[in-house]
């Protein structure tokens, strides 16, 4: 295993992640010695799978968004390449920007993931964060990234470090059982950090959030269907303005 990459056992103690980790020494090492830390096993593979199964429900009942308007909750298939970093991607994105709106069963799914992440996130970064959208400035974007089987894949792109500071990749799938291949890769200080196999499901994966990073393409000889929930899922905690000038 790379020496970047700190494996550290954790586990949900009444709404919240706890690691064998003090807080502090997660954010220094993530932050300011160049290494990545996965909290292992965060969240039950039954709790990870149930928020998997009902979001991809609701996106089976909800149509596709044909544009992101970053305040609702809508899902998009993406087959393109991003405007300004030129960065090709096939996945399939569910946002969920104003939990408050949600039905209750889904709401209260989305919320035993997104609740301890955004208490974990605040107390690692400093950032005061709550859900819903602010009149301006910056806000929690929840988000499920659905790479389908068969040509998922995300070409390498970067991100301000600011306001954001680091990011979470939460896996929401089990490598063997529920998908055959593809991981996040990072570029940190010119070495190339697979985390493919360093992932489990309920994982929660802590990084700089300006690594340079892309996502292995899944394996070709699949049969590729947007219709399908094949593949690997992950959750993502994005913290920006979708206003601002793009850098
Ligand atoms: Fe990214």
């Amino acid at each position: 295993m790379s020496a970047r990459v700190l494996s550290v056992p954790a586990r949900l103690e009444g709404g919240r992640i706890a690691a064998d980790m003090p807080r502090a020494e997660i954010a220094s090492r993530v932050m300011e010695r160049g290494q990545i830390v996965v909290l292992k096993q965060a969240f039950s593979d039954q709790d990870a799978t149930a928020v998997r199964a009902a979001v991809a429900d609701w996106g089976r009942r909800v149509a596709t968004a044909e544009a992101d308007d970053f305040r609702g909750a809508y899902h998009r298939r993406r087959a393109m390449v991003s405007r300004l970093q030129q960065a090709p991607h096939v996945f399939h994105d569910y946002n969920f920007n104003d939990l408050d709106a949600l039905e209750p069963d889904l709401q209260a799914r989305l919320r035993s993931l997104f609740e301890p992440l955004r208490e974990l996130y605040a107390d690692l970064t400093g950032n005061p964060v709550g859900f819903g959208v602010p009149e301006a400035g910056p806000y929690v974007h929840p988000q499920l990234i659905h790479y389908p089987a068969g040509g998922g894949f995300f070409a390498r792109h970067w991100h301000n470090l600011m306001p954001q500071q680091l990011g979470f990749i939460v896996s929401l799938s089990q490598r063997g059982r529920d998908f055959r291949n593809g991981g996040t890769c990072l570029e940190i200080e010119g070495e190339v950090v697979d985390m493919e196999v360093h992932q489990g499901i309920g994982d929660i994966c802590i990084w700089r959030y300006d690594h340079p990073h892309w996502v292995t393409q899944s394996d070709l000889s699949d049969k590729f269907d947007w219709a399908s929930d094949a593949g690997r899922w992950v959750a993502t905690f994005a913290y920006f303005d979708p206003y601002a000038p793009a850098a």
